[in-house]
């Protein structure tokens, strides 16, 4: 459901909670702020409606019961009171109480410093589920993980829903891999075949197309027979991979293996590229991008796609030289006039850089819990929603 009927919320007391773990430089500066500006509608949603709202979120990875000075919110509040164009408190020591009134927003402290949040302990859930009268969960980028404000607190709180981004991010997937229109082709690379073998062999089921890039893409050429020279792979997934490629063949969908690609034989920022088949890669060499021809040929398929889902840069593309997959694979997604969607960190860099997050159709706020949906896992926090939604 959709932040609960604004008539609804005069006087009460929400609780919502937010993913807004950003990064920071050494001196507490944010570098990226997507996910507080993403935040703004639910609270904005909350505020109109006149209730008394208070977001929290965790930020990085603190010890539980130790406070520390980088663990704090403060500049999230910063940000988040010129966004708002309003002052946001940051409240210490809330487990117990917090004062906040209608037309107020307070943000709470570091919830993954208080003791039992990570372990989703009851007795603190219970706490919290009596601080508000409505639980708003809006942080799709935590939903994979089952701890005290993504999990617990919405067994106990008297009303729950989900919040405009949650439900929006649910949406985009739902329609990327519920229901996509046809051809569906997702590029899923990146350096390890091992850290997104689950991926693929989900997706292996589903697509019409599986691209693969990156190391990924080097197992699956070795499996497929061909010589990379010194180029990363994984040796003891050539069976998986195989599997996989004889999957999507028994369906009549395709992994489709580079032909050409972009070498050196070093690698460096200032490494000299070399443009080759693959069959001419030399045992000194190793691949750092797909080469022009396969890109092409790629990015037709791309923009014939009715659906993409897209993890991962196809090549080194933080070095220019080998750049160009990506950049022409990005360019065919920015075309296309199918629906896309792609998340994690190397990818919304990648966008950034080739410049098309507005022709993109979502963009997810999620790293872990995007990939994974992508896995096929159900996400605690939405299924405890679901749950409550039920009885
Ligand atoms: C993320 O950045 O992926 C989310 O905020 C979750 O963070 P976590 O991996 O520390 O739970």
């Amino acid at each position: 459901s959709d932040l609960i009927a604004a008539n609804q919320l005069q006087g009460k007391r929400v609780f919502i909670r937010a993913d807004l773990n950003v990064p920071q430089d050494d001196d507490g500066n944010i570098t990226e702020d997507t996910r507080i500006r993403a935040s703004v509608p639910a609270i904005q949603q909350a505020l109109q409606a006149g209730a008394a709202v208070m977001v929290t979120s965790h930020l990085g990875r603190p010890t539980e019961g130790e406070f520390k000075a980088e663990d704090t919110l403060a500049p999230v509040a910063k940000r988040l009171s010129e966004l708002l164009g309003l002052n946001v408190e940051l409240k210490q020591n809330w487990v117990d109480g917090v004062d906040v009134a209608p037309g107020q927003v307070v943000l709470l402290e570091n919830c993954r410093v208080n003791k039992g949040e990570k372990k989703n302990d009851d007795a603190l859930a219970q706490k919290m589920a009596a601080l508000c009268d409505v639980y708003v969960n809006d942080a799709f980028g935590t939903a994979h993980r089952a701890e005290a404000t993504t999990h617990g607190i919405a067994k106990f709180a008297p009303v729950v829903c989900a919040g405009p981004l949650l439900s929006a991010e649910l949406d985009a997937l739902g329609k990327a891999l519920g229901h996509p229109a046809r051809p569906l082709v997702a590029i899923v690379a990146g350096s390890k075949v091992s850290s997104k073998l689950t991926i693929l062999k989900s997706l292996a089921d589903k697509v019409d197309n599986l691209i693969v890039g990156g190391g990924i893409a080097n197992t699956f050429m070795l499996a497929s027979g061909l010589k990379i020279g010194k180029s990363l792979a994984e040796a003891d997934l050539l069976e998986e991979a195989k599997a996989i490629i004889d999957m999507m063949a028994k369906r009549g969908a395709s992994v489709p293996i580079p032909t050409d690609v972009v070498c050196a034989k070093e690698f460096s920022p200032t490494a000299v590229a070399t443009v080759k088949a693959v069959a001419d890669v030399q045992d000194d060499e190793m691949i750092l991008d797909i080469g022009p021809t396969t890109a092409a040929l790629l990015a037709e398929q791309i923009k014939k796609a009715g659906t993409i889902v897209w993890n991962g840069p196809v090549g080194v593309f933080e070095f220019d030289q080998f750049g160009n997959g990506t950049k022409v694979l990005a360019q065919a997604i920015a075309d296309s006039a199918g629906f896309s969607i792609a998340g994690g960190g190397d990818t919304l860099a990648a966008i950034a850089k080739y410049n098309i997050a507005d022709k993109v159709g979502y963009i997810s706020t999620g790293g872990g819990a995007f990939l994974e949906f992508l896995e096929g896992k159900t996400l605690p926090a939405v299924e405890i929603l679901l749950q409550r939604a039920v009885k």
